[in-house]
């Protein structure tokens, strides 16, 4: 078969072709250097809004001396799946502390947080055996998500009949939730949220979702990605929330976030999590996280417990930074965490307000249709710690130049955020 028919036969030239003309995919970005407040990319220097290592710990040179003698010490991998190499010594110091903080027995690691989640489901819902009386059949369970929760949970759920066994409820609506239990009949059930969504910076009613999880006597797995670590001291608004998240069955996190590494985990009780590393197929069929990373998880975890001025001087430097977009006349998403949107509206419009950004030094993330409804296109900011008034001042500024004179108004009025939603 010729090159053109085979193309024509499976559309890949043509999907990246007309999704290159419409302003769906871009050239891809080469960095010259990390990723931080600022960044060099394709040769140009920007001020940069897209990063969600927005700490700054690879900035830090201790971090990075730390990194080095981790290395050297345990080396740049394990050397496969733990279930055939093992883990390292840091591993099982990350794993453990995790299970401090989260109440919880026992505590398993995944190259990312996307694997911890996809693990988690296939886990939940496997049959599986390794002999007829080393078996397990969990196919009757039922899943309940959140309808915003991540693409990683709708992907690994894809396996499940919408309806009968893959449910959904309202974004954080508990009263929502409440009756998709009650028609349930008791069957055996798991409910899957976030703490707090990237997509609309929104916080769960975490307590309220777990009492009601209590209620009908179903599991409950929270996926603390973007909230982990930032939970502020208790005159924060959101503290309430979640110290309650102990009462989950399971609790998710990323690391890839105000830790700024990669990889995930979840923490619970040992019955379950013992079970994991075989039948999530994301542990013993995947290499670990890297030793010296799971190493460095430990040290800015440490860091961030013992110093919790850290993350209360980034809240209070995000909060102070939406006041600015607010005082512009922006339109930002409703709640306050240090997550912040800017509603655009029309997709054309915020693939110009990108390119309009960019000319002017600054590189932000543009969410726009699959990520929300079409022509509801919002531009999703995180304050990097080392953001300097000046740049802050400047990039406002410019964007109440291109937006603030009701021109985003117009466009966003209803506008809705879908997040990951994947139905
Ligand atoms: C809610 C949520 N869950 C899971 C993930 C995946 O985490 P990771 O980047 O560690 O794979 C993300 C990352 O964007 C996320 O926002």
């Amino acid at each position: 078969m010729s090159n053109s028919s085979k193309s024509a036969r499976w559309g890949f030239q043509r999907f990246v072709a007309s999704s290159v003309a419409e302003g769906f995919l871009h050239e891809p970005v080469i960095m010259q250097g990390m990723s931080g407040a600022e960044v060099s990319r394709n040769g140009r220097s920007y001020v940069n809004f897209s990063g969600i290592n927005y700490l700054g710990w690879q900035q830090d040179a201790r971090v990075l001396d730390a990194f080095v003698e981790s290395a050297r010490r345990y080396g740049l991998s394990t050397g496969g799946s733990r279930a055939t190499q093992g883990i390292c010594e840091p591993h099982l110091r990350l794993e453990n502390m995790l299970s401090t903080l989260h109440g919880k027995e026992r505590t398993l690691s995944f190259a990312s947080g996307m694997l911890a989640n996809i693990g988690f489901i296939n886990a939940m819902t496997a049959k599986f055996g390794f002999s007829s009386r080393s078996a397990i059949d969990n196919r009757d369970a039922v899943l309940i998500f959140d309808r915003e929760c991540h693409w990683s949970l709708w992907k690994a759920a894809s396996h499940l009949k919408f309806g009968e066994s893959l449910l959904a409820f309202k974004h954080n609506d508990v009263t929502d939730l409440t009756a998709v239990l009650a028609k349930l009949g008791g069957r055996k059930a798991i409910v899957v949220f976030e703490s707090l969504y990237s997509s609309d910076g929104s916080v769960a009613p975490i307590g309220e979702i777990l009492d009601v999880c209590q209620r009908f006597d179903a599991l409950s797995y929270i996926d603390d990605a973007n909230g982990f670590m930032v939970y502020g001291s208790p005159q924060r608004p959101f503290h309430e929330q979640f110290r309650h998240m102990r009462r989950a069955d399971f609790i998710m996190v990323s690391l890839s976030k105000s830790v700024g590494l990669e990889g995930g985990a979840i923490s619970g009780s040992a019955e379950f999590i013992d079970a994991f590393e075989v039948l999530s197929g994301t542990s013993i069929f995947t290499a670990a996280i890297q030793p010296p990373t799971a190493d460095l998880a430990v040290f800015i975890i440490e860091r961030l417990r013992a110093n919790p001025w850290i993350m209360e001087d980034y809240l209070d430097r995000s909060a102070m930074f939406r006041l600015k977009l607010q005082a512009s006349g922006l339109r930002l998403n409703d709640t306050a965490s240090y997550i912040t949107s800017v509603m655009i509206g029309r997709d054309d419009k915020a693939e110009q307000v990108r390119q309009a950004l960019e000319q002017q030094g600054f590189c932000v993330p543009i969410f726009r249709y699959p990520a929300v409804k079409p022509n509801q296109a919002l531009m999703r900011l995180i304050l990097h710690r080392l953001h300097t008034e000046p740049q802050i001042d400047r990039f406002v500024a410019s964007l109440k130049d291109l937006l603030g004179q009701g021109a985003s108004r117009d466009a966003i009025a209803g506008a809705e955020f879908v997040g990951h939603r994947q139905r």
